[in-house]
This record gives structure tokens, C-alpha cells and sequence, in this order.
């Protein structure tokens, strides 16, 4: 049975990328010696060290590593071994120049970067297979060794591949999907245009066409494309689940990155052991804290509620963002123990000393440029202390409010050319119900379409463009049990196929939302609709005709005039809204406030940005209080608190410190 947890690591995990070859020996020494003052537990090591370990084809150089596993096991520091495949060393391309990835203008990357992969590629496939060889067996009863970190960030930078090597790769995984070239015919719908194929080996990637490539075409390649790295990802898990039985596999996912949106991981966090993710915040971004929270919701949800780790996130700035703006003081521990709030089982960095060379020189890190004498490594070693105090935490589980659904390949399918507007984007949709989700200080747990959403009380479809007949079938059975379900504009409208569902809009939910939609009436840039009530929207309306809802509230004025804008249909035990624009802020506040009232959800009394979250355990609950604000809040607690980070016991309330982290357990019974 393979752990869901690293092997031996019995605390929070705490440390961060450690990449000590740019290094010499002493200042190995002196890292270690740092490390233990700051308490960290754990590193990830060799995430890029393929040209290091075989130098050259089949000869290989552990002397290094073997040192540096020994080193750190001395001092109890358990290790994150990776597969250094992210980066196949140069020597790799010289043999296999067909290995490069090529872009979808046919353009072939060169060496120089890293992560240039054609995941096709045979070559690549076997080099990388035998790299995860020689470490699984050479480590795999290393003592420090606590949880391999296969490759990093699949799909960062590239993840399709262009080439003809791809393009058959991509045959075979449709004949595989259809069978028959009759069937995906019929899938992709290539009578429009005259596209019929006549065999397998007339069908292509979608290269550049002359306009719009076939949606379908296009939403198959991104299955595809997620699908083919996933098969790299588990070939190496494979190789290491047999050489190191029972040590756990991780991949580090970047799961909210808006620009990152080629891996479907519903489908990835089955296949990892331990779900790991990356965050690093939008640095300009107002209230980035709020998208933090998102991502960690999400990996939690990708984990299935079990608790994750944070494999990456910053000390303070990056360097590969327009301006990287340094976190304040205080920011990295409202960060990282955010992230543990929401059920990281700890947090971890990018990384732990900062480089002199290399294209990452200005990125922050835990042992930064400037020492110790530093501010962020006096935060450094006072979050090691924190974790250390939140011992107890581990394990436990975040208790969620609502659901909201999540599907990648409906954001694939949506952002695909010649949609009714270029203003109505799924996931800025996402972001904004997640939003005011959190200003109402409610915990949302993910959920795929077609997953179990019994239990939720409310369930939030911000943004679900494509929506299979399974989805549409598990939605009206949720309102029929007594659910309430919130649909936002552009939702149920084709099939996965990217083809409308039969019949008036939106297809898949006509029935629950108890509407149709005659006409889609998108607005011109910067044009706003009246809908009373002091609401108003933009980018979007539609022309909605009741079929059993009640209109909550109608447009004043613009292309829908007088007609619904906000229903509410009762349905089964259940009740289903629909929002017909584009809400702002305090618009979805307001909807979110009614539609709350309907799931009786209760309403906490707090300033939005005092973030409250709980995590339950066997013996005790513990009440996560971020203060993002730069007031004093005071949190109700019960007569037998006990703050874990100051140590101080309470009966009533707590104080939290304008910018403060607090942890209050309470027992159970
Ligand atoms: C991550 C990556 C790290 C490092 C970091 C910088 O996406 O995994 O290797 O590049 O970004 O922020």
C-alpha cells in the first residue's frame, strides 16, 4: 500500500527547492546548519539535474546526490527526490533534435530553456523511463528518501507538440476515442465546411488553418495533449512504484494558474499519490489573497478533501512577472499558512537559496541574497517555528460551505474562436462568484460536473459553456433531492463535442433553470444594462423566456428590456437560479446573499477580508483566522480555546492582529 503521505516526515512539511550544485561543498554545510534553525523538514532535490547525474548517454554520476542524500538525512531533513525529466540535457538533443517540441506555426524550439519536450517522442519516452530507472533503484531504500517529484510542472512552458511524431500519436488516440473515421465524423461534425476525412492519416493535429479550425478538432488535441503527458507521468510513476514500494509519487500540479490551463487534472489526481501544487500570487493583483484561497480550494477538491502540499510558493517577489513586487512583512506567513488553512499539510518554497546565475537570479528564496541578517529570513525562521507549533493540525480536514464546478475542457471549449462575445470569459467568471463566495466567508469545495454533489447545500456553476448529458442529468437530480443551484450566463449550451445540445439554449439546463433562451444579446464594449435594484450588468444579456421560473429581477432597459435577468425555479425539493449577464462585484454579492437565505447557509459577521476557514481533526477543530486587514478583528471561539501559535487559552473571543495569523483549536467533545 503506497503512502498518501511522505514516508518518515512525522511534522507539517517546511522547506523548499534545493538545488546545491550551483554550489559548493562548505556552503552545503552551512545550509544544512541553516535549515535546522529555520525547522525545515523537508526539500525537493534534483528537480533539474539530468545533465549532472549522466553527464553523458549511459553514464552516470550519483556521487553527488549520494553525498547530498547522506548530508541530509544526517540532519533530519527528509527528501523530495525528483526525476530530473523536465530537462533532458543537451547532449540528449544532439542524438534526438526530433525530441524538440514544434509549435503550431511548425516553428521547432531549440535547446537553451527548459521543458522543450515532444511528450511523443518516442526517444524522450524511453530517455526518461530510464533516468526514473537508475534513481528508483539506486534510491529507493535511501533513508532520507521520503516522496519522489516526478518531472516538474508538466506542461510548463510547452505542452503541445506539433510534430509528425505527435500527429500519429494523435491518430491512434482518436481511433482509440471513435473506432471508426464514421464516428468521428460524426463527433466533430466535418460535413460543415466539407472537412469528411476518408481515413485515419488525413486527419492532423489543428495546425494552422487559413481561419477557424474545427472546435471539435481542437477540443480533442487539448484531451489529447493532457492526455499524452499524462501517460509520461505515469510511466515514470510505474518504474518507481516497483523499484520503491511504498514510497509516495507526487507530480507538482499548478492547478489555479488562468494561464496554465492544459491539464485536465480531474483526470491527473487519481494517478498521484499525494496531490502537490504549485501557487504563486499575481503580484500586482489587488486582493491577490483571494486567488491564493482559490487554488488551494482547488487542489484540496483535486485531493478529494484529503489534505495536499504546497510544493512551491515565494518568500517574496518572483522575477518573471512584469514587476515583482516583494511580499510586506508578514505577507509570506499569511501566505503559507493560508494555504495550510485550506489543508496544505505544509508549505513549501521555490526556492531555498537564492541563485547567483541562471535566469531565476532575481527570484526570492528562503536563504536570500541579502543572508540572514535579513527580514525575510527572520519571517523564514519564525513560519518554521509556526509550523512547528501547528504539529497538531496535520491530518485534519477543512470543512467546506458550498460547491462550485470546475471543468476544464469546458474552459477549452469556450475559449475556442468564434464565441458570442470575446468579453465573456469562463474563468474570469470563476474568479468572480469565487469572490464574492469568499467575501460571505464561505469555504467552497470544487467539484466536477458529473461528481457526487449530495451534501452541498449550494451548489455555484459559475461558468459551464460545455456540459455533457451526464452533468445535466446529475444537476436536476441535486435540485430534485432539495439542492439549491445557481447557474451563471453561458452555461449548458453544447455537448462535448462542442455542438449545441438539441433545441433552444441552454440545452442541458432548460429543464432545471425552468427557461429557454431565445437569443443571445451580448453588449458592446463598455455598455451597461439596469436590472433595478441598484444592479446593473454588462458584456452579456440574453433574451430569456419563463417556462416555470419566476423572474427575481427583470432588465430595465438594453436589448432585453422588460424581460427576466435573475430567476428562480422551484424544482423537485430544490430551487434552481439563473443569472442571465455579467454581474459585478457587488451585484453577485447581492444574488449570493438571497441565494444563500435559500440554502440556509449562515451568515458570518466579519470583514470580508478577515478569512476564517476550519479544518477538523479526530480530537479538536482548528478555526484558521487570516487577518488580511490592517485592523484589529475579534473572532467568537468557545469557552475552551486555546491558540496554537501564541499559546494563550480563551473563553468567548480571540483578537487577531491587524495582518496576524491565528490558529484556534477547540476540543471536539
Ligand atoms: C515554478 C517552477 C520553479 C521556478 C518557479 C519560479 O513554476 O516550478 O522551477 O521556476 O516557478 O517562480
Amino acid at each position: 500500500m503506497v503512502s498518501h503521505w511522505p514516508i518518515g516526515l512525522d511534522a507539517l512539511a517546511y522547506g523548499g527547492d534545493y538545488n546545491p550544485e550551483q554550489w559548493p561543498k562548505p556552503v552545503w554545510q552551512e545550509d544544512v546548519h541553516l535549515m535546522r534553525e529555520a525547522g525545515v523538514t523537508m526539500v525537493s532535490v534534483g528537480i533539474f539535474s539530468w545533465a549532472l547525474l549522466e553527464p553523458e548517454p549511459g553514464q552516470y554520476d550519483f556521487g553527488w546526490l549520494d553525498d547530498l542524500l547522506d548530508l541530509l538525512h544526517d540532519n533530519g531533513i527528509r527528501a523530495d527526490l525528483a526525476t530530473p525529466t523536465a530537462v533532458p540535457p543537451a547532449w540528449f538533443y544532439e542524438r534526438h533534435p526530433d525530441a524538440l517540441p514544434v509549435t503550431r506555426e511548425g516553428v521547432r524550439y531549440t535547446f537553451g530553456g527548459r521543458g522543450a519536450i515532444c511528450h511523443s517522442s518516442p526517444a524522450y519516452q524511453q530517455a526518461a523511463v530510464s533516468i526514473a530507472e537508475q534513481l528508483g533503484r539506486r534510491y529507493a531504500t535511501h533513508p532520507a528518501v521520503a516522496l519522489w517529484h516526478v518531472h516538474n510542472e508538466y506542461s510548463v512552458p510547452v505542452s503541445a507538440c506539433y510534430c509528425d511524431t505527435s500527429a500519429a500519436a494523435f491518430r491512434r488516440w482518436l481511433a482509440d476515442r471513435y473506432t471508426t473515421v464514421k464516428q468521428l465524423n460524426e463527433a466533430w461534425g466535418t460535413t460543415f465546411w466539407g472537412q469528411t476525412y476518408g481515413s485515419w492519416d488525413q486527419v492532423s493535429p489543428p495546425r494552422l488553418t487559413p481561419t477557424v479550425c474545427n472546435p471539435a478538432q481542437q477540443l480533442d488535441w487539448a484531451r489529447f495533449t493532457s492526455d499524452e503527458l499524462l501517460a509520461n507521468f505515469k510511466r515514470e510513476r510505474d518504474v518507481l512504484h516497483t523499484l520503491s514500494p511504498g514510497i509516495p509519487v507526487t507530480t507538482n500540479f499548478q492547478a489555479a494558474l488562468s494561464q496554465c490551463e492544459t491539464l485536465d487534472y480531474w483526470t491527473w489526481a487519481p494517478e498521484v499519490d499525494l496531490v502537490t501544487n504549485d501557487h504563486y500570487l499575481v503580484a500586482e493583483a489587488d486582493r491577490n489573497h483571494v486567488n491564493l484561497a482559490m487554488a488551494a480550494d482547488i487542489t484540496r477538491s483535486l485531493a478529494g478533501g484529503r489534505p495536499w502540499l504546497l510544493l512551491e510558493h515565494s518568500t517574496s517577489a518572483v522575477n518573471w512577472q512584469p514587476r515583482n513586487i516583494a511580499k510586506r512583512a508578514g505577507e509570506m506567513a499569511r501566505n503559507s499558512l493560508g494555504h495550510v488553512a485550506r489543508g496544505s499539510d505544509g508549505a513549501m518554497f521555490f526556492q531555498w537559496r537564492a541563485s547567483r546565475a541562471g535566469a531565476e537570479k532575481f527570484h526570492s528564496a528562503m536563504r536570500p541574497h541579502a543572508g540572514t541578517d535579513s527580514r525575510i529570513w527572520r519571517e523564514v525562521v519564525r513560519l518554521g517555528r509556526d509550523l512547528g507549533a501547528l504539529e497538531a493540525v496535520r491530518g485534519s480536514r477543512v470543512t467546506a460551505d458550498i460547491a462550485m464546478l470546475w471543468d476544464w475542457q469546458s474552459w477549452w471549449a469556450q475559449r475556442l474562436e468564434w464565441r458570442p462575445s470575446v468579453d465573456l470569459d469562463a474563468r474570469e467568471r470563476a474568479d468572480a462568484w469565487y469572490a464574492a463566495a469568499y467575501d460571505r466567508h464561505l469555504t467552497v469545495d470544487f467539484a466536477h460536473p458529473e461528481a457526487d454533489l449530495r451534501g452541498y447545500p449550494l451548489v455555484v456553476v459559475p461558468a459551464l459553456y460545455a456540459m455533457t448529458d451526464t452533468a445535466a442529468t446529475n444537476l436536476r437530480r441535486y435540485v430534485e433531492d432539495g439542492g439549491v443551484l445557481l447557474v451563471s450566463c453561458f452555461s449548458g449550451i453544447v455537448d462535448e463535442h462542442d455542438a449545441i445540445h438539441p433545441g433552444p439554449h441552454p440545452g442541458a439546463l432548460r429543464d432545471v433553470l425552468g427557461l429557454v433562451v431565445e437569443e443571445f444579446t451580448p453588449l458592446r464594449a463598455g455598455e451597461r444594462v439596469s436590472l433595478g435594484d441598484g444592479l446593473s450588468g454588462d458584456v452579456w444579456t440574453e433574451i430569456v423566456a419563463r417556462r416555470g421560473a419566476a423572474a427575481v429581477l427583470s432588465y430595465v432597459d438594453g436589448p432585453g428590456a422588460g424581460g427576466p435577468a435573475i430567476t428562480r425555479n422551484k424544482l423537485g425539493r430544490g430551487t434552481a437560479w439563473y443569472v442571465s449577464t455579467r454581474l459585478a462585484a457587488d451585484g453577485l454579492g447581492a444574488v449570493l446573499r438571497k441565494v444563500a437565505s435559500d440554502a440556509q447557509l449562515p451568515a458570518r459577521d466579519l470583514p470580508r477580508d478577515v478569512e476564517v476557514v476550519e479544518r477538523v481533526g479526530e480530537e479538536a477543530r482548528y478555526l484558521f483566522v487570516v487577518n488580511h486587514t490592517s485592523e484589529d478583528a475579534s473572532i467568537p471561539v468557545g469557552e475552551r480555546a486555546v491558540e496554537l501559535l501564541t499559546e494563550e487559552t480563551h473563553a468567548g473571543s480571540v483578537r487577531v492582529p491587524a495582518g496576524a495569523v491565528r490558529v484556534v483549536a477547540e476540543p471536539l467533545a
